[in-house]
């Protein structure tokens, strides 16, 4: 697919079939997923699968609302998007890089994200990027390590259906303005 057209068409996906996702499609969105760019190299971001139906259904009863459970409940593969936490913004002792403290290494995992959604979306399989969730209790039911933390949630699957209308953008005129 043409970079255009993908940035254009991809669409968060809220339905999927019933069909796994190969780990090996899997495997090459995450190796595509590794090329953002991120804070020094750092490449703080991580991705766990789970496939687990019983771990699946877990979540949807006690760690996301309602809505996102209806989605989660629908996906065969979910992918917990962690990062290492203290790298991305940070001096090697510790202390902050700049004024923006901790919040580089969230801002490299939404560019490793939508890097990851964008190469779903080439490879077939539909993706959407949850953001509401209990991630303290979820850290610990799934046994996050110490050292990460969840970011995000990614249910991910082959599209139930081709993608309906496009969210409304804001026009350039609104988003760009030059001095
Ligand atoms: C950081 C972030 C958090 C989001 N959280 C949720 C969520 O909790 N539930 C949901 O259904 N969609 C969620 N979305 C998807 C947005 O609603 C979606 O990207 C937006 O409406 C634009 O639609 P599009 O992705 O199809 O272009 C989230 C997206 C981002 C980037």
């Amino acid at each position: 697919m043409e970079l255009q057209e993908a940035i254009r068409t991809r669409r968060s996906v809220r339905q999927f079939t019933d069909e796994k996702v190969p780990h090996a499609l899997l495997e090459q969105v995450v190796e595509l997923a590794s090329w953002a760019p991120s804070w020094k190299n750092t490449q703080i971001s991580r991705y766990i699968a789970i496939e687990d139906p019983a771990v699946l259904a877990e979540i949807c009863a006690h760690y996301v609302p309602e809505f996102n459970a209806r989605i989660i409940g629908g996906c065969k593969t979910l992918v917990v998007q962690t990062f290492v936490k203290a790298r991305s913004g940070f001096e090697r002792d510790g202390s902050f890089s700049t004024d923006r403290e901790d919040g580089w290494q969230h801002y490299d995992c939404g560019i490793a994200a939508q890097t990851f959604a964008l190469a779903a979306h080439d490879l077939g399989l539909g993706s959407v990027i949850l953001g509401i969730f209990d991630r303290k209790g979820l850290e610990e039911y799934l046994q996050i390590p110490e050292g990460q933390e969840i970011m995000a949630l990614i249910p991910v699957g082959f599209p139930a259906a081709p993608n309906g209308a496009a969210p409304k953008r804001k026009g350039v005129e609104d988003l760009l303005s030059y001095r």
